[in-house]
């Protein structure tokens, strides 16, 4: 899958997506990241990106021009040298901003389907409303709070969207793992058994895989009540819930009718 990041702060990418996971699964050529100076299209004296709002008001707004001129270079780049599926498609356009989606797993899922993103790092007050209207696919943002640019926000989508690309991680741990069945995840426990007094609860080292799997689903049915009532009901109208689900619900108070 390839990513190509539009910013005028290429630099703030160099660590985050250069370590760990994300960084093998670039060496292994599962995933491509690019990133892209905005300023490098800009053509006047002085490379301006930004300028004054028409209307007046208080910050900058990104011009369209370079913009544009980046978008399109990094389309056409691509087009021209890769002569693979991903060259045929149309890429998503994605504005990172306040204003966009709010981004979810269920959002990271559907975009990991997609073979090339372009990410578009917004700033300032935002970016000349004339190229969201023309040039970008969709608009998201990672949550009810303002950054000072879309940068850590492409770093988040890149991050979620990259680990869900297969061979990147093993699927078991995918599937596993909190928001992708609807639920929390269980917790967990590693060696040693007992740490400063705490035990490991013993059905895990009962060796009972039944009995384990059984209080894994009622610890993640548990903690999501506990933790995000909203998301429960949701799983039970999209039909995750099992009737033993439902049952042992039940028996902590809940229902899908009374959704205490
Ligand atoms: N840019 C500034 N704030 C943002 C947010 N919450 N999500 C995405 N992009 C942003």
């Amino acid at each position: 899958m390839r990513f190509d990041i539009l910013t005028l702060f290429p630099a703030m990418f160099d660590g985050p997506l250069t370590e760990s996971i994300i960084k093998r699964a670039c060496q292994a050529g599962l995933v491509t990241i690019d990133v892209h100076n905005i300023r490098d299209y800009a053509t006047d004296r002085h490379r301006t990106t930004d300028d004054a709002p028409y209307g007046g008001g208080a910050g900058m707004v990104m011009k369209a021009e370079p913009l544009a001129a980046a978008i399109h270079a990094v389309i056409a780049a691509r087009t021209a040298t890769l002569p693979d599926a991903t060259a045929t498609q149309e890429p998503h356009v994605i504005l990172l901003t306040p204003d966009g989606e709010l981004f979810s797993q269920a959002v990271a899922q559907e975009l990991a389907r997609q073979p090339w993103l372009i990410l578009v790092c917004g700033h300032y007050e935002g970016v000349d409303e004339r190229i969201r209207e023309t040039l970008i696919t969709r608009a998201v943002s990672i949550g009810d709070y303002v950054l000072t640019g879309g940068e850590l926000a492409a770093m988040v989508l890149t991050d979620a969207i990259a680990r869900l690309v297969p061979g990147v991680l093993d699927a078991e741990s995918i599937v596993e793992e909190s928001h992708s069945d609807g639920l929390l995840e269980y917790p967990h426990y590693t060696r040693p058994a007992v740490w400063e007094q705490l035990n490991v609860p013993p059905i895990l080292v009962s060796g009972h895989h039944g009995e384990v799997a059984r209080w894994r689903r009622q610890q993640q049915l548990q903690r999501t009540l506990q933790r995000r009532p909203d998301m429960l009901a949701t799983a039970a109208a999209r039909g995750l819930l099992t009737p033993d689900d439902l049952a042992f619900l039940k028996t902590l108070g809940w229902s899908i009718d009374a959704k205490i």
